[in-house]
């Protein structure tokens, strides 16, 4: 599907975005843990959280649909069943990650498939730790360890004390998942911290994990986990930020985003816009669990700053509309230590550079894994989204300040995380 976007109106009005994806997948998983039933609500609508609730119908946990969500039967923590065939991932790096964490510690085997892209994608970060809890895993015979994965399950694992070489919020999730079946407490170093929603549901569940610093440790539970009761689930933020950006870039624009994730772990690209001349107000309406509220954006012209190497982790989703906020900041941006950005559903380093310069953008190398984007005009041009929702959204917003028509190739792949981005961004136009 091709979308073409035309420069010029403002963005004006109320909106919501669609569930967050990455708490979705780990409420179903901890839902599965428990003995009983939960209800998650509303449910993230695209196809990776579907992913992550099929491979727990193959291991024996049943859900079903609710008209504002999902209800999971718990099967407790040692009822998953060995699965009677593979478990398919499809492109959800999440699922397949976080899965290989909870399979690692169950007494069966089991193997994790995956569509063409997420085979493409690096998995020796997670066998490596689950390795030496004990676990076997088998992937494709190259350094990167692609899928898909063989994994002889092993209870109890060995308890692991680990420190993590990449910051990676799914490594840590599969770790931690993977510690609950440990013989000991485990105990996990990273680098710079990442999103934390998996920390956040175990103790929600009353596992005892404790956090300080970059440091946590968690000790295995004695007891079953009895049931969160309805999990609500916030808007996800990393979907705000297309938007977000939009009004900030467009003249003459007043936005409110209600009911959105407010994490401190996933917000960090709000800090970065502020910085950036950015006019933000942002009200924290309930704190419990996941802390959630209204984002409302008055349009501000931007200047260009210097995201550093330890902000990245915390706004990983956020890089590419980022660059496109930096292409309509005056002077110029300079990104730093994007290495992560090349393994993600493509390699986002190509395609944003790649889409950005064919819309005119300035944007040369800069050190090692970074690049910098001078600030300056655009102009509508034919780009392609790489098959990457993030790419196919930011190119879009960038199409709202190129001059003429911007055509996004490919612009489907924008379901993966928000099914109606486009209803949504020409029902918040004006003009
Ligand atoms: C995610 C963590 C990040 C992020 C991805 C979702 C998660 O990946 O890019 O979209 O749900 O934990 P990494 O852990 O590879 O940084």
């Amino acid at each position: 599907m091709n979308v073409t976007i035309r420069r010029g109106s403002s963005i004006r009005g109320e909106m919501a975005v669609p569930a967050d994806k990455a708490i979705g997948h780990r409420a179903a998983l901890c839902c599965a843990l428990v003995e009983g039933v939960s209800e998650i609500s509303p449910w993230p609508s695209g196809d990776d959280c579907q992913r992550t609730l099929g491979a727990l119908q193959g291991l024996g946990v049943a859900s079903d649909r609710l008209p504002h969500g999902i209800r999971v039967h718990g099967v407790g923590l040692s009822g998953l069943q060995p699965p009677r065939s593979d478990l398919d991932c499809g492109e959800s790096g999440t699922t397949i990650r976080l899965a290989a964490g909870l399979l690692a510690g169950q007494p069966f085997e089991s193997r994790l498939t995956a569509s063409a892209s997420l085979c493409q994608r690096p998995m020796r970060r997670i066998a490596e730790p689950l390795t030496q809890m004990g676990a076997r895993i088998v992937g494709a015979s190259n350094a990167e360890l692609h899928p898909p994965l063989h994994i002889t399950g092993r209870r109890p694992l060995r308890a692991l004390r680990y420190s993590m070489p990449i910051a990676s919020a799914q490594v840590k999730s599969a770790i931690l998942l993977a510690g609950l079946s440990a013989d000991g407490p485990t105990t996990i170093s990273e680098p710079y911290p990442t999103r934390d929603h998996t920390e956040r549901l175990f103790q929600r569940l009353g596992i005892d994990l404790h956090c300080e610093q970059a440091t946590l440790t968690l000790k295995p539970p004695r007891k079953a986990l009895h049931p969160p009761g309805r999990l609500l689930i916030p808007g996800d933020v990393s979907s705000a930020a297309f938007f977000i950006v939009a009004a900030t870039m467009t003249p003459d624009s007043v936005l409110i985003i209600r009911d959105v994730g407010l994490n401190p772990t996933r917000s960090a690209f709000l800090t970065v816009l502020r910085r950036m001349g950015a006019s933000l107000e942002v009200s924290v309406e309930e704190e419990a669990w996941e802390p959630r509220g209204t984002i409302r954006v008055v349009s501000a012209p931007l200047h260009g700053t210097t995201i550093t190497a330890h902000e990245v982790p915390q706004l990983i989703d956020e890089l590419p509309i980022l660059m496109v906020a930096a292409c309509a900041a005056q002077g110029a941006t300079t990104f730093e230590g994007l290495e992560e950005l090349r393994v993600k559903e493509t390699d986002r380093l190509h395609s944003m550079t790649t889409g950005l310069r064919q819309l005119g953008a300035q944007i040369t190398p800069d050190g090692q894994a970074g690049v910098k984007v001078a600030g300056g005009s655009l102009r509508g041009n034919s780009v392609e989204s790489f098959n990457d929702h993030r790419t196919a959204m930011s190119l879009a917003v960038a199409g709202l300040i190129a001059e003429g028509e911007t055509t996004i190739q490919g612009a489907e792949c924008a379901r993966k995380s928000f099914g109606e981005f486009f209803e949504v961004l020409a029902s918040v136009r004006r003009g």
